[in-house]
């Protein structure tokens, strides 16, 4: 495995989020997120009941930050733009954060002095609780109009340096599971049913896809001619591979896959959703007007992905009006078979290390959906928080090398990748898991004072990617 095999132009960068990062929830004049309400309303969701509060503190110690990319050899970093930080009150006509402008506005100038190109997300899953309060957020289609906005705002402010946009992050995991977060930041109490499961997943993945869609036609009307930057979303799917050799169980793994990637990556192709969602989802999933469906098709200049882990697909009977997309798709998914994993366990429950599916994944990507320009936007690994400093991440290193050689296989092939983030270069917070797991090429040592030590990986990146014909 060698950098030099990889294009010339391809960028090696790391990936992060603003509330996992952060901190400093509410300084500066930030308003309140839905990830701020829920971490301290609702004791028990977050597994060692922390939160985001202060996190890796990267809003103070950006400038170290940087500075940790820079002398590993990264040249690119994704993160997010926190929605409350810059409009406390989620409207525009609510007012902006200067100093939320600020902030980002340093980050960028501090990444772009350092010779590392920003890629920014609009959206990882911080929706401002303003906005949760009035009207549901995702949940009503209000949200486009407010995310449109959003963005241009962004686009206004930043495009003059940010050349690559990506508006939503995960919107499958928004809708399948976060969205619940949102209803649980109003109720005050740990019951936040209320909802209806059987449709509020698809309404929350239809009205991320509007959203999307108006942000990508304000960038290309407004500013993509100017500003000379391309924009795309993120999407997550891991791989599926069939539990046994029926031909029932090969459909059941493609139908896995339709509803957890083609039920974005199709109407962001073609317009419309994938027929197996269409069949067996049927009225509950919304549908889309002539007008929407023209906006949605082919809104992406490319396609970040986020590859983890992979399951077994197992075909299942399909239960009626059943409780969420997962059953919806008939499909039972688990890592595990006749007691066997997937592959090596990591520090998550739902991790285990698959490094073919993500060369299985591209290729997917390329036949089915007219080979679009790709970038890795995520792929990592975790270890458990032991407590104590550890720096050995064995596990971490393999991982890397081994899912890099496969994405060298799959781009041998022709796919169309431009680009590899890891998630990520600090440990950090981990949402509902808290800080009891860690994904970072660097150690916090969240005992004495967030101090940052390089594990193994770091350096085995240092090596990669240092200039000349290394090999790793
Ligand atoms: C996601 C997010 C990240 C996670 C990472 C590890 O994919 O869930 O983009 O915020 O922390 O994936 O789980």
């Amino acid at each position: 495995l060698k950098r030099n095999s990889f294009p010339a132009d391809f960028v090696f960068g790391t990936a992060s989020s603003a509330y996992q990062y952060e901190g400093a929830a509410s300084e500066d004049g930030k308003g309140p997120s839905i990830w701020d309400t829920f971490t301290r309303r609702y004791p028990g969701a977050i597994k060692d009941n922390s939160s985001g509060k202060i996190a890796d503190d990267s809003y103070h110690r950006y400038k170290e930050d940087v500075a940790l990319m820079k002398g590993l050899g990264f040249d690119a970093y994704r993160f997010s733009i926190s929605w409350p930080r810059i409009l406390p009150f989620g409207h525009v006509s609510g007012g902006i954060n200067q100093k939320g402008i600020d902030y980002y506005n340093n980050l960028i100038n501090e990444l772009l002095s350092n010779g590392i190109k920003p890629f920014v997300t609009l959206f990882h899953w911080d929706v401002p609780q303003a906005l949760e309060d009035e009207y549901d957020s995702f949940l009503s289609p209000k949200i486009v109009k407010d995310f449109r906005d959003y963005a241009e705002l962004c686009f206004s402010k930043f495009g003059d340096r940010v050349k690559h946009w990506i508006t939503l992050n995960e919107p499958l995991s928004y809708a399948g599971t976060v969205y619940v977060v949102g209803r649980c930041s109003k109720s005050f109490s740990t019951n936040c049913s209320g909802g209806d499961s059987s449709t509020d997943p698809y309404t929350v993945g239809h009205y991320q896809l509007l959203a999307h869609a108006a942000a990508v036609e304000v960038y290309r009307k407004k500013f993509q001619k100017s500003q000379k930057g391309q924009i795309g979303i993120t999407l997550n799917a891991g791989w599926f591979v069939p539990f046994t050799e029926s031909s029932n169980d090969h459909k059941a793994a493609s139908r896995a896959i339709a509803f957890q990637y083609d039920w974005f990556m199709e109407p962001l192709k073609s317009g419309s959703y994938p027929i197996d969602m269409v069949k067996l989802v049927g009225k509950r999933l919304p549908t889309f007007s002539e007008k929407e469906a023209s906006l949605v098709e082919g809104s992406f200049d490319f396609i970040g992905v986020n590859y983890y882990t992979a399951n077994y697909a197992k075909d299942v009977p399909c239960k009626n009006n059943s409780f969420s997309y997962l059953t919806d798709s008939c499909v039972n998914v688990s890592s595990c078979r006749n007691g066997v994993p997937i592959g090596n366990k990591s520090g998550s429950s739902w991790l285990y290390v698959y490094p073919r599916g993500i060369q299985d994944l591209l290729l997917y990507t390329k036949y089915k959906f007219d080979d679009p320009v790709i970038y890795i936007t995520e792929n990592g690994v975790s270890e458990l928080n032991t407590g104590s400093v550890s720096l050995e991440d064995n596990l971490r290193v393999d991982y890397y090398r081994e899912h890099l050689s496969y994405l060298e296989n799959a781009m041998a092939i022709g796919v169309n990748v431009k680009g590899f983030f890891a998630w990520s270069l600090l440990d950090n917070f981990e949402w509902n898991y808290g800080y009891t797991v860690r994904f970072g090429l660097i150690f916090i040592d969240y005992k004495d004072g967030l101090k940052r030590h390089p594990k193994k990986s770091a350096n085995w990146f240092k090596d990669f990617l240092a200039p000349g014909n290394h090999t790793a």
